[in-house]
């Protein structure tokens, strides 16, 4: 992906900025794609550097969530906002309500979630506004951390031909919501965990619950492993990483994990397998889903369960095409957006014929 989308500034369909000096507010919406239903995805509330650098992550990110969404077959488009840090001072719960106000200014264009930096507790106080939020009750990471791992035993069974994760190495980054719950489901399979985190007790409680072992954060990208699971922060693979990574398999919960898609075919020429970030990180906005269409428990985890199911699917495709995963999944996605808007277009055409 380029900086700002192919299409720079105008790469979104709507792009909102929100500023209230009231209550410290400084954020940027940004609708990536409504072809399929309303722009779903997290508002992240983190410090950048400048505000370019703000507008220019909430575009890359909604961009990924249009085609997480699309490639999850959810009725979603894709959308995603970021807040500026605010000053330490400023009242938070003014803040989120505020900024629930903007959000309800899209008039159901966007659907928020939680993200790194929001609780649910803030989209609840935002979602005070009459702005309809997800993710006000529940957090959606136990459910993204199933959707990984049925990411990591496809690609497992994919590139190892086995149906086990015995005593295979898996490195995870990140010992967070997502981190943790995912070190726990694959050790029951008989994965040998490293984890590694930038808050040490943490990767230590991690390790220890799952008789695995830490390794220092600024030693994750050369640590031999099978399979990498970056947990924590997003374009992991980059120039600057991408000789010294030392695995075989990648499956990300972070989003935005290559810094260019070019890394996507550099990776396949080291022979190693790389699972699209929003194909495997899907499990949260299923959840999201399936508690508003009110699905019971057990079709939610079918339904993430098929996360696996695509992955195999995505793999045995690009084996076969000679093309990379990433390109095979964005390319289905655009076939899919494509034929939706075909779709939207003759019934627009009959409902104008008939009036
Ligand atoms: N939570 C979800 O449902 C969900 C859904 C889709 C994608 N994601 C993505 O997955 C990632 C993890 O989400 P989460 O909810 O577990 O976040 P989290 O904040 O709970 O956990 C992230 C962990 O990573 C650690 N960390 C930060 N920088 C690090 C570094 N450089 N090296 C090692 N550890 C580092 C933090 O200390 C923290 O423990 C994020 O990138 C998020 O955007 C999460």
């Amino acid at each position: 992906m380029s900086e700002a989308g192919e299409q720079g500034w105008f790469g979104s369909e709507q792009l909102v900025l929100c500023r209230d000096d009231e209550v410290g507010l400084r954020a940027v919406i940004a609708i990536d794609d409504t072809t399929l239903g309303p722009g779903l995805g997290g508002v992240r509330c983190v410090a950048y550097p400048n505000e370019r650098a703000a507008v220019v992550e909430a575009q890359r990110l909604s961009a990924a969530m249009t085609l997480k969404n699309a490639s999850a077959g959810l009725p979603y488009g894709g959308a995603k906002s970021v807040i500026l840090a605010p000053e330490p001072s400023v009242d938070r719960a003014a803040l989120m309500r505020r900024f629930g106000e903007f959000i309800l200014r899209t008039g159901g264009a966007y659907l928020p979630g939680v993200d790194m930096g929001t609780s649910t507790e803030d989209l609840a106080i935002a979602g005070r506004s009459g702005a309809e939020v997800s993710c006000s009750t529940e957090d959606p990471s136990p459910w993204t951390a199933l959707g990984v791992a049925a990411g990591i035993r496809a690609a497992v069974a994919h590139v190892d031909e086995r149906d086990d994760l015995d005593g295979l190495r898996v490195l995870i980054q990140g010992a967070g919501h997502v981190g943790a719950a995912l070190a726990h489901d694959l050790a029951a399979d008989g994965a040998q965990i490293v984890v590694a985190d930038v808050n040490a007790s943490r990767a230590a409680e991690v390790a220890h619950a799952v008789g695995g072992r830490t390794v220092a954060p600024s030693e994750v990208i050369g640590t031999h492993c099978d399979v990498f699971a970056p947990c924590a922060v997003a374009r992991v693979v980059s120039p600057a990483t991408l000789d010294e990574l030392n695995c075989r398999i990648i499956v990300p919960a972070a989003n935005d994990t290559l810094s260019d898609d070019t890394e996507a075919y550099l990776l396949a020429r080291r022979g190693i397998t790389y699972v699209p970030d929003f194909i495997a990180n899907a499990g949260g906005v299923i959840h999201i889903h399936a508690l508003r269409v009110k699905h019971d428990q057990a079709r939610l985890r079918a339904d993430i369960a098929q996360i696996g199911g695509r992955v195999q699917d995505l793999l045995d495709e690009a084996q076969s095409s000679g093309e990379t995963p990433l390109t095979v999944a964005v390319t289905r996605v655009s076939r899919m957006l494509a034929q939706a808007r075909e779709v939207r277009d003759v019934h627009h055409t009959r409902e104008v014929l008939h009036t």
